[in-house]
This record gives structure tokens, sequence and C-alpha cells, in this order.
């Protein structure tokens, strides 16, 4: 054994017996939620989690976060598993861990405020399914959006970790609203609802290192409640950040697996253990056992998904949130919702508008759902409004929060936006300054009644009652009612190998394949077929073997189907505004009708998609009168729904979708004759 041999097994040997740190830094790992949320778009399976479950359980962890934020939404409607199912899977092989998610507050894990029994049961059902603690964060930190969550977590003697929304509205911590006393503020009331810990959640990888030092030590000097940092990498500044707030004394801090960290994920774990090792901070965590971890999501996992990964890039640091402070995931969004509409050219007139729209609706914090309301409201102002008009098409989401369904804002909402935004808004024009629980009707009951004789279960309706569209869809597939289409089934190892080969192939220019044997004698049966390939032109003999050729005859493909008119309505309808104010709508532009779309059958003026989206409800049916600006349709876009007006007055000649269906810039959604 050589000297430097037995030099490096006596640290190895030493780092294993190291003593236990005074006061050592807890980790919450964050890899089976957040970790494949930010780069992978939350498509992990429960059975990708599986192989490392056990292994995670070990590690020492303060918590696993496994579930919420977007795993509800993407695993019923693009992995068809069922998230409840997840949980209660996930409980057998983490056994000593305690679970932790994500939980929107009064918007549970959906895009706006839901009914407190709607609320409360979900927490009951949660808990109930394994779930321990419930990191809880308000999209405008409006606290009074906890209450209801809050009174169910605590009655089911489970961890309530209240969050703070870290928000800015210039580089650095400070200003006017978003101040070192903001945030105290918030702490104290955070301890006034018994709060058992208090996480500052940095969706946008905005905090710098030196606000974080001042901010914790702040903290600690505030409560003696444990402080948790979750900080995205995004800005690239995170790393920093963790070692300043650990300097500062941050209890808790959330990290990844290496190979689930860094763009807009958050820092990995390993750096981390090895900067603190021989510190009063030292996690204690064995180095090894999370290699072995890595080893494990590299080769079993991954390849799955790199499929999905960004790799447009080379850098793992998005500069524009240093720029523009646009959240990575706002930021990918606005940047499909352009391109999806050809406009992706106009990503820096977005990036200018952003921070006035942001400012007319309050100054709010951007984090889901209010990244989402702010985004889509920006580029649909980029892309509608003209020197005539500002704000010409309002998402229904924008008039709920100047509505006050969202909860208060951090300033007042411009006025003049409120006031255009509530003409005619469903629940009345004067805004409201409740909470928001407070005027919305029980939904359980109501939505039991709408999967009668599919489900009786409180979990599906729960599902069913958050996302009413995909959730029915879910269920139909759930209970056989439905086949569910390929695209949902997961990709396996073998399929990544056979793409992988078919790559290498194409790089190498040896796609076709040449048969390697021997050629045999050509039969008098051989026919030969002039092919060609763009403007190559290749001569191929084809030779039955063994008799006479068999021809057959290409079938001509089946015409597409007419529409059958009216389409059947989809049970669920969002009810319409009682009077509607709509927005004057873009000018209905001479469609090029897209092939093979039915719109054709009717004569009429056609009302197309302004968006790419999905079809919500139609609140009218063929044969129906409208007058010029009635309701016709909601179309869901970029998780916000747009009401479209009637381009015209007079009778609905077609209805070409059905809710749940997805549909294209420009495809006819109907037709007015
Ligand atoms: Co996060």
């Amino acid at each position: 054994m050589s000297d430097h041999f037995k030099v490096q097994m006596q640290a190895i040997k030493d780092y294993e017996n190291r003593p236990k740190a005074d006061n050592p830094v807890k980790i919450q790992d964050l890899t089976l939620r957040d970790g494949h949320q930010s780069l992978f778009a939350t498509r992990g399976r429960t059975e990708d989690m599986i192989p490392v479950a056990e292994m995670m359980d070990e590690i020492g962890f303060w918590g696993v976060e496994v579930w919420g934020g977007a795993t509800f939404d993407t695993m019923h409607r693009f992995l068809n598993e069922d998230p409840w199912q997840r949980l209660r899977t996930l409980k057998r092989y983490i056994k000593k861990t305690p679970f932790s998610m994500l939980l929107r507050g009064q918007n549970v894990v959906g895009y706006r405020n839901y009914a407190d029994d709607v609320a409360r049961a979900f927490v009951e059902k949660a808990a109930e399914n394994g779930m321990d603690i419930f990191r809880t964060f308000d999209a405008l930190n409006d606290f009074r959006n906890f209450e209801t969550v809050v009174a169910a977590i605590k009655d089911c003697d489970k961890h309530f970790q209240g969050c703070i929304c870290y928000s800015l509205t210039e580089p650095r911590m400070g200003g006017e609203v978003y101040n070192l006393d903001y945030y105290i503020n918030k702490a104290k009331d955070l301890e006034k609802m018994k709060a058992d810990s208090i996480c500052i959640k940095d969706m946008a990888g905005l905090m710098a290192p030196y606000d974080a030092f001042e901010l914790i030590k702040a903290l600690k000097e505030t409560t003696d409640i444990p402080i948790h940092l979750h900080s995205h990498f995004t800005s690239g500044m995170a790393p920093m950040t963790h070692l300043k707030a650990v300097e500062a004394g941050v209890d808790i801090i959330d990290t990844c697996m290496s190979s689930y960290a860094y763009r807009t994920s958050h820092p990995a774990v390993e750096p981390l253990v090895m900067s603190l090792i021989g510190t009063n901070r030292d996690t204690g965590f064995d180095i090894k056992k999370l290699a072995d971890i890595n080893v494990v999501l590299e080769k079993e996992v991954l390849p799955k998904y790199k499929h999905l990964l960004d790799d447009s890039k080379v850098s793992i640091i998005d500069i524009n949130v240093l720029l523009h402070q646009t959240p990575g995931g706002m930021l990918s969004n606005l940047v499909n919702q352009l391109r999806e509409m050809d406009a992706l050219d106009r990503i820096d007139e977005v990036f200018a508008e952003l921070p006035r729209v942001r400012k007319d609706l309050g100054q709010i914090p951007l984090v889901t759902p209010t990244s989402q309301i702010v985004g889509t409201q920006t580029v649909n102002n980029v892309l509608f409004d003209d020197e005539d008009e500002d704000y010409k098409m309002i998402t229904a989401q924008v008039k709920d929060l100047c509505y006050g369904l969202y909860g208060k804002t951090a300033v007042p909402i411009s006025s003049k936006l409120q006031k255009k935004a509530l003409k005619g808004y469903e629940r009345g024009t004067k805004p409201i300054t409740c909470r928001p629980g407070e005027v919305l009707e029980p939904e359980l009951e109501k939505a039991k009644s709408e999967v009668k004789g599919l489900t009786t279960d409180l979990e599906d309706i729960i599902l069913y009652t958050l996302y009413p569209v995909t959730g029915k869809k879910f269920l139909m597939y759930k209970y056989g009612k439905e086949t569910p289409p390929d695209s949902l089934k997961a990709r396996t190892l073998e399929d990544v190998k056979k793409a992988d080969e078919i790559m290498a192939k194409a790089k190498a220019g040896k796609l076709v394949d040449k048969s390697s044997g021997e050629s045999p004698e050509k039969g008098e049966n051989t026919r030969t077929f002039n092919v060609f390939i763009e403007d190559e032109y290749f001569e191929v003999s084809v030779d039955e073997p063994g008799g006479q050729p068999v021809i057959s005859y290409a079938q001509p493909p089946a015409p597409p189907a007419m529409p059958t008119q009216p389409q059947p309505q989809a049970a669920a309808t969002v009810p319409a505004p009682s009077a509607p104010a709509p927005p004057t709508p873009p000018a209905p532009k001479p469609v090029a009708a897209p092939a093979p779309k039915p719109a054709a059958a009717a004569e009429g003026i056609p009302l197309p998609a302004p968006m790419p989206g999905m079809i919500v409800s139609y609140s009218k049916e063929v044969g129906d009168s409208v007058e010029k600006g009635d309701p016709v349709v909601v179309l869901e876009a970029m998780k916000m729904e747009n009401s479209l007006p009637a381009p015209v007055s007079g009778t609905i000649k077609a209805i070409n979708y059905k809710s749940g269906d997805s549909v294209s810039k420009n495809d006819v959604l109907c037709v007015i004759g």
C-alpha cells in the first residue's frame, strides 16, 4: 500500500467518524418535487422515485419534499397517475424521513382560491395519506388565505410551515414595499398563527447573499421559530446565498441531489455538505451515500427524462433573472406562448411591459399563480392592445384579482384598471376587502353530483373540483370509461435506447440499413419502381421471394370526419358571467382555414382562437342567437381563462370543439351567421 493511499484511507476514516457539530444545518431534499418540477416540467413518475426512495431515507434529511406545487396537476394531466396514490406508494419506502408538501394556501394545489370545504378536505386527505409538513404559501403573502388550511393542519396534528414569498421591486432588498421591515412583520404574523417553522421562499433566485445574511440574522433576532431557506439557483447566486444564510444562523436549507440541481432548480446538497465539514454547522451527512443515490439517478432514471431538459443553452445561469427578475418557469411560459403565436420577436416588449402590469396589479410577488396571471396579461397587452385602448383582453383571473378574490395586494391595484376589469364582472363591481374564502360558496357537494355515477371517492371528488376538465378526463381513464392515449404512457429505458441508436445512426449517415448478406438471384417476378427522395432519384427493384408478387393498393386515407353539429356539450360548463363586459376582440382576420378544420362547412363569420390553448367551455349552443360582444367560449391559455366574445351578432352556426379539446392559434372555435 503506497503512503499516499494510506493517507487517503485515513482521511476517509476520520471523515466517517467526525464528531457531531454543535448546531448542524438541517437539510430538506427537493429532488422528488421541486427538482423535477424545475428541470423537466414535473414529469417525474412515481416508478422512477422508488429506486432511490429507501436510500434517501437513510441520509438523515430533515424532510423530503414529495408532493404539491405542480405535481397534482401534472400527474393526472400528463402522466395518467393518481396523485394521492404517489403518497401512499412512497410512504412504503420512506418510513423515517418526514414528508413535506408545497401547499398554495387557499389555492390548494390549483390556480385560484377554492372554497373552505375544498381546502379543508384536501388537507385532511393529504394528512391521512402520510403528509407530515405542510409548507404553506400565498402568492400575495396575504395570510388570511392560510386561516382555513392552518386550522385543518393543526387539527390533524401536523407541521405548519408558514412561507413568506421573497419578492423585490429593485435589484436588492429594500425600497418602498419589499424591505427588511416587510419580512420581519410577516414573520411576526406567522408567529401569531403558531407556525412551527418559517420559510423564506425565494422562488426566482433573487436573494443576494448579503441580503440573505441581513434578513436571516434579523429573523433569528425576531423569533425563536426555526427559519428555513428555499432559494432557487436560477440567477446563480443561491450557493453563495446559502453559505451566508448558514453564517447568519439559518436552521434549515433546501437542496437537491446534484443530478437534479442547478439551472432553475436548487443548489446541490453535496458541495454544501463538503463545505461545512468540520465546522459547527456540519450536516453530518455521509457523502458516499449521497454519491450512491446519484449513480442510480444518473443510470436508471435520468436517461428517461433527458429529452425534457432544456439543453438549448450552454450556460446554466438564466441571465434574464438578473436583468428582468422574471422567474425561470414564468419566462419559459412567456417564451412558449409567444412562440406558439409566432411572436417570439416581441419578447423585449413583454419584458418592458411586465413591470408596468405588475405595478398596476398591486406590485404582487411573482409566484404561481400570480406569475401566470401577470405574465399572461402582459402577453395579452403586448399582442392585442393598440393606441386607443389599454388592457383590451383582460383574463378572468385578472378580473378575480381586481375583485379581491386572491386577497390583498402589496399596494393598491390601479383604480383605472380595477374599474375597467370589474365593469360587468359577475360577482359585482365593488371589490371585496374580506378574506376571499368568506365569499366563496362551498364546492364539494356540487362536484359530488357532477361526477355521480363515475365515483363517490372523496379523493377523486377533490381532484375533480381542483381540475374539472382534465380531472374528469383522468377519472374516465381511471375507471375504464375511456382508453388513455399512448402519449400518457411512460418512456422506458428500452425506448430511450432505441431512440439513441437511431440518433447515432442518423448522425453517422447510416439511417437506412444495407443488408449485410450476399444478394440472391433476381427472380422473374422482380418489379422495378422509381423512387424519388426530394430531388434524388433511385431505381428500386422489388422481388417477392417465392412466387407471385402480392400487389396491394394503398388505401387513400379516409376523409376527415365532418363535425356532427351540434357537438355534444361537456357537462362541466363554467357559468357564464351574468352581465359580461367582454373586451373588444381582436378583429376577426380572414382566416386561411387550417386543413382539415371543419369550420368551412358552415357559412358565416368565424371566431378564431386568438392564441393556442384548451377549450374550457362554450356558453352557447348551435342555434342560439348572440349579440356582438356576448361571451361565447372560454379558452384556457397558460393556465389563465380568457372569455372570448362574439365578433358579430347572429346565430351560432357551428361549434367545432368541446370542453377539454386543445386548439392552435386561429383554429375556428365557432361560426356565427
Ligand atoms: Co421552489
